[in-house]
């Protein structure tokens, strides 16, 4: 078993590079199933969603060649399969795109039903809604999910409420289906379109990606021979942005879209930190006690629940009470009882947590319970009087590419031990 050794407190300096979005490459990947041809994706995050990813496209018959750890060439011409390996897809969240994919493709899909973070309910039914209206049949049962469709057409489908997944995995559907679809309320996270332009620079007809309504003309094919690179990661590019004010540092965020970070520079002005925005690089510092603040998380471009539990951290700190309402998800305070082992004084119940800050947080064993809970935690570590032991790794390198080694660039007293 691994674990990460922190001892604190160190205020994080230096400058951090961030790498491409976890949660474009996971959509991405699927998405070179409606390609017949060959593309290469550079600026992947080296992390284990994105490897499971390729393992699942090459059970399906595509060839995969690394460039580098963050570039792949990736040739779809010849997919053998429909059905998806279930030992894979039950490993993450993302594996439900191969179902839009695959329908749009193939016209076909067996997959099993989607693992991931626990952090309560995580239904589908929105996917299935818009699959079902473009014309596919789709059944779940003992957990493993049938698609099948004769031919897809395009239509008009408004989302019951705004999803992430299933705005993009209809996108990928519709994208080769015939005829117009109109998704209205859809998502508008980065991730979105992100992967609407992966989509078009690949022949694809996609309008308004990242507005509430989205257009997609189908079209016969999508071509390969081109090159795309992944959006940097709002989300890792926020765990810095926090972990800076958490420890009283001072870093410079590189490679990052700032645009994307309007909230949490909003609420990082509000509790006392210092910013300065270079467009593609930002730099958070703070050398004071933070002020309290509430949140409540919300679709993009309202505060992400991704940064929830880093922001905890801040606000377990902070000078004053604190209020978290998490809107999206019914059980992301997990957390808040690990940080509570550390000295924090919060109290959750439901979707709604109270940070009574306290002046210090010292260093205890804890447990990440999923993937943004574990970056919390190494923050409140590295902020932590004395020493913290972070267990379940697994969790963080889900979606964190070499997480130790950008923290201990920066300053942290930190290493990697297996017991
Ligand atoms: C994506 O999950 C992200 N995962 C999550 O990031 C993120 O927390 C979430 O979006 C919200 O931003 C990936 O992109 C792989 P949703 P997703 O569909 O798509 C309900 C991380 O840490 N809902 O936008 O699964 C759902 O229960 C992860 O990187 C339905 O009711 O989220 C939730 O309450 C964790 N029916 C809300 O909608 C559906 O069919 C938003 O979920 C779909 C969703």
């Amino acid at each position: 078993m691994e674990k990460l050794i922190i001892t604190g407190p160190t205020p994080l300096k230096g400058e951090v590079n961030i790498n491409g979005a976890k949660n474009a490459a996971v959509a991405i990947l699927p998405a070179t199933l409606l390609i017949n041809g060959v593309c290469t994706i550079n600026n992947l995050p080296n992390i284990s969603d994105v490897k499971i990813s390729c393992e699942i496209l090459e059970k399906l018959g595509a060839k995969i060649t690394w460039v580098t750890p963050n570039e792949i060439n990736i040739d779809t011409r010849n997919i053998t399969t429909t059905k998806a390996p279930l030992d894979l897809t039950s490993k993450f969240r993302a594996s439900y795109y191969i179902i839009g994919a695959m329908l749009g493709r193939k016209g076909e899909i067996e997959v099993g039903m989607p693992g991931g973070c626990k952090l309560g309910a995580r239904p589908i039914d929105q996917h299935i809604k818009g699959f079902e209206l473009l014309g596919a049949n789709v059944t779940v049962e003992k957990g493993t999910i049938n698609g099948k469709a004769k031919k897809l057409v395009g239509t008009n489908i408004y989302m019951d409420i705004v999803s992430v997944g299933a705005t993009i995995n209809i996108m990928l559907a519709a994208v080769l289906a015939e005829g117009t679809t109109i998704i209205d309320n859809a998502a508008k996270e980065p991730h979105i379109v992100d992967v609407a332009n992966f989509l078009n620079t690949m022949g694809a007809d996609i309008r308004g990606a990242g507005t509430d309504v989205i257009k997609i003309n189908g079209v016969k094919e999508l071509h390969g021979n081109s090159t795309y690179s992944v959006v940097p990661d709002q989300i890792e590019a926020g765990t810095f942005m926090l972990a800076a004010v958490a420890t009283k540092g001072d870093l410079l965020i590189k490679n990052c879209i700032t645009k994307h970070l309007d909230s949490i520079t909003a609420k990082i002005l509000e509790i006392g930190g210092n910013i300065e925005d270079y467009g593609d690089s930002i730099r958070v510092w703070c050398n004071k006690r933070p002020n309290k603040a509430n949140i409540k998380t919300l679709p993009h471009p309202g505060f992400p629940t991704d940064l929830q539990p880093q922001m905890g951290v801040v606000l377990s700190l902070a000078d004053g009470t604190s209020i978290i309402n998490e809107s999206i998800w019914e059980s992301r305070f997990q957390y808040t009882e690990e940080l509570n082992k550390m000295g924090a004084k919060i109290t959750a119940q439901g979707k709604t947590a109270i940070f009574e800050g306290v002046p210090k947080l010292y260093g205890a064993p804890v447990y990440s319970t999923d993937l943004r809970a574990g970056a919390a935690l190494i923050i409140a570590g590295t902020a932590a009087h004395g020493t913290t032991e972070v267990y379940n790794l697994e969790h963080i390198d889900r979606g964190y590419e070499h997480i130790e080694e950008k923290f201990r660039k920066i300053g942290a007293k930190i290493e990697r031990v297996t017991e």
